[in-house]
């Protein structure tokens, strides 16, 4: 079973014109796959979708979360965060404050990654973190800081990459325990993010396709890693744009590592590493 044109072209004139959202530029390869999905877990036809979507606005915002891809990870990408680590965020050290945004946050593992790299280097006391997705029951996840231990034990390999471990100096090992920013709850099979590091973010519902900085502050860091992904290229230039009139002329913007900027927009980015600065 597959989407036809006809029918993805309706699902996203009806979101379109019953609701605030547009997904008109959402790539429409995975999108066609998330409405596939709907419609199957739903047992819905194209036609009773729209319908719904017409006359039932809380079937509307279930919809639009079922639609997002969620999936995330803490240091997912370790390299990434190794450089985050010895190379970015070691400029920010003499920041009176570090504004930093994750937007599409997801489920919050990356902020929290953020939080205790920022913890090891001395930093997290002076950072604002805000922490923005369009999809309000992932941050409802983000907010508790639970995940799953045994589906996860990843996380901790990452973390014994990133905070013990030092790529440039393998003698360097700290000895970090886990405790110190998160609890592991086995018997509940749940691993559990400190309190510290829980109420610290502000997070905010933020759609990229049509909000504007809804934080009113300029940044030092913004990542939005696998976002722009599911976007089309003129999406992709209109979160690129907002990202370069909001971060500060010595910030920069981390993307995810499969993400690159092409077209005119990679004339407003240097890249360095795995950074884009503005120019
Ligand atoms: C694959 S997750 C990425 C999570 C995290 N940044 C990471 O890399 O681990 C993509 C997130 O982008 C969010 N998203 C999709 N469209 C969005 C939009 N228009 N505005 C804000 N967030 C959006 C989704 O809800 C989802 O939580």
């Amino acid at each position: 079973m597959s989407v036809s044109d006809q029918d993805y072209q309706l699902f996203v004139f009806a979101l379109k014109n019953s609701s605030k959202y547009d997904f008109s530029q959402y790539s429409e390869k995975s999108l066609k796959r998330r409405i596939l999905k709907v419609l199957t877990d739903h047992n819905l036809t194209i036609t009773s979708l729209v319908s719904r979507i017409k006359n039932d606005p809380l079937f509307v915002e279930q919809t639009v979360k079922e639609i997002t891809v969620n999936t995330s990870e803490l240091f997912r990408d370790p390299q990434v965060w190794q450089s985050i680590r010895f190379n970015l965020l070691p400029r920010f050290k003499n920041n009176s404050v570090i504004n930093i945004w994750h937007a599409g946050c997801s489920t919050g593992q990356e902020v929290y990654s953020m939080m205790i790299l920022l913890h090891e280097l001395n930093l997290l006391e002076k950072a604002r973190i805000y922490a923005t997705d369009i999809n309000t029951d992932v941050m409802d996840a983000a907010r508790l800081g639970e995940y799953r231990y045994r589906f996860n034990l990843t996380y901790l390999d990452n973390f014994d990459k990133v905070i013990k471990e030092n790529p440039y100096n393998y003698d360097e090992y700290n000895d970090v325990a886990y405790e110190k920013y998160l609890s592991l709850d086995k018997a509940n099979d749940i691993i559990r993010m400190n309190p510290f590091l829980r109420d610290k973010p502000v997070f905010k519902k933020h759609d990229l396709v049509t909000d504007n900085n809804t934080m009113y502050v300029k940044f030092d860091l913004i990542l939005c890693r696998n976002v722009i992904i599911y976007f089309n290229y003129n999406l992709q230039c209109r979160v690129l744009d907002l990202f370069h009139q909001n971060l500060y002329d010595t910030g920069c913007l981390v993307l995810g590592l499969h993400e690159t900027i092409l077209g005119a927009h990679a004339f407003k980015f240097q890249k360095k590493g795995h950074a884009y600065f503005k120019n």
